[in-house]
C-alpha cells in the first residue's frame, strides 16, 4: 500500500487530463512524496466519492468540468476568491477535519499572462467570451489589475449583462451580445466560451483587436484551437491557449496542499515543447 499523500483530480471527462503528470512533475522537483491520480466521476457521483476520498485519508482534490459548482456547495469553508467565483477548482483537508474550498483559476491566469507572456493588464480593455462558469471565475482576478475596462460578450446577451452586474461595484464591467461588438477595440481577448471543446469559434467581427492586441484561449489542446488559430489569423502579437494557466493553476493548488511552490517553467517548457511537434505538423 502507499505510503504517500493521496491527492486525485475528479472530473468527468477526465481521460486526457494532464494533471497528474503535471503534479508528478512538481512532486519530483519539490522531493514532496505524493500520489495524485486522476479519477472519472460524474456529477451525480461527486457528493459520495468526494466524501468517501476523505474518509479514506484523501488530502487534497481538484475538481474540473462538470463538478465546480458542486465542489463550491461542498466546501464547508470558502476562499474569499472561491465565494465571488461560486466554483471551486481545488478542496483542501484541513487540520480541524473541515474542507476549504478554493479557486486558483484566476491567478493561475493572471500569472500566465502576465508572468510567463509578459502582458501587461493595467490601462488596457480586456473582452471576455463566454458568461460560464470559466468567465465568472476570472473576472475579479482580472479588476485586481486594474484594466480600463472589461467587456463581456456572450451568445446569450442576458447572461453576459448579468454577469457584468455582479461585479459592477469593482469596476468598469459591462455585458453585451456578439453582435454588439462591431467597431469595438481591445487589447486582450480572453475566449471563456466552451466552444473550442467541440472545434467552434464565436461569430467575431474582424479588427477586433488593437495592434499588438493578444488572444488567449481558456482551454488547451494539443492542436490549435479555432480561437489561437483566429488570433493568428487577424494580427494577434501572440495568440495562446491555456497550456501556462493549467500549470499555473495547479502549482498554486499545490502551493495549498504542500506549502511548497514548484517552479513552473520547466514543467511549461516541458508539455509545450511535447506538443511542439504536433503543432508544427498541423500548421502551415
Ligand atoms: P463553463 O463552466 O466552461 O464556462 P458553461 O457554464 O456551460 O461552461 O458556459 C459555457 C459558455 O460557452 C457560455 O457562455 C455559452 O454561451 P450561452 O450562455 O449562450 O450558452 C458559451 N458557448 C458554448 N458553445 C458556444 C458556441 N458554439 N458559440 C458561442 N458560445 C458558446
Amino acid at each position: 500500500m502507499s505510503q504517500k499523500d493521496r491527492y486525485a483530480v475528479f472530473g468527468d471527462p477526465i481521460q486526457h487530463s494532464k494533471s497528474p503528470r503535471i503534479h508528478a512533475l512538481f512532486a519530483e522537483q519539490t522531493g514532496q512524496a505524493i500520489d495524485y491520480q486522476a479519477r472519472r466521476v460524474p456529477a451525480e457521483s461527486f457528493q459520495t466519492a468526494t466524501g468517501q476520498f476523505f474518509a479514506e485519508g484523501g488530502l487534497g482534490l481538484n475538481c474540473t468540468v462538470p463538478l465546480k459548482e458542486l465542489a463550491w456547495q461542498y466546501a464547508a469553508q470558502k476562499t474569499e476568491r472561491a465565494e465571488r467565483a461560486k466554483a471551486v477548482n481545488t478542496l483542501a483537508l484541513q487540520a480541524d477535519g473541515t474542507v476549504l474550498g478554493d479557486n486558483t483559476d484566476g491567478c493561475g491566469l493572471v500569472s500566465d499572462l502576465i508572468g510567463n507572456h509578459g502582458i501587461a493588464l493595467t490601462g488596457i480593455n480586456i473582452l471576455i467570451l463566454g458568461a460560464g462558469g470559466a468567465a465568472r471565475g476570472i473576472i475579479a482576478p482580472l479588476q485586481n489589475q486594474a484594466p480600463a475596462t472589461i467587456v463581456i460578450a456572450n451568445r446569450t446577451a442576458d447572461k453576459a449583462v448579468a454577469l457584468a452586474e455582479q461585479f459592477q461595484l469593482d469596476g468598469k464591467v459591462t455585458g453585451c451580445g456578439f453582435g454588439d461588438l462591431q467597431g469595438r477595440q481591445f487589447g486582450l481577448i480572453l475566449n471563456a466560451t466552451s466552444a473550442s471543446l467541440s472545434g467552434q469559434l464565436p461569430p467575431l467581427p474582424p479588427s477586433l483587436l488593437v495592434e499588438q492586441g493578444c488572444c488567449y484561449d481558456l482551454a488547451y489542446s494539443n492542436s490549435p484551437t479555432p480561437f489561437v488559430r483566429w488570433g493568428w489569423a487577424n494580427g494577434a502579437s501572440k495568440s495562446l491557449d491555456g497550456l501556462g494557466m493549467l500549470v499555473e493553476q495547479a502549482a498554486e493548488a499545490f502551493f495549498i496542499w504542500r506549502g511548497v511552490r514548484p517552479d513552473t517553467h520547466p514543467v511549461i517548457a516541458m508539455l509545450a515543447a511535447e506538443r511542439a511537434e504536433n503543432y508544427s505538423s498541423i500548421s502551415d
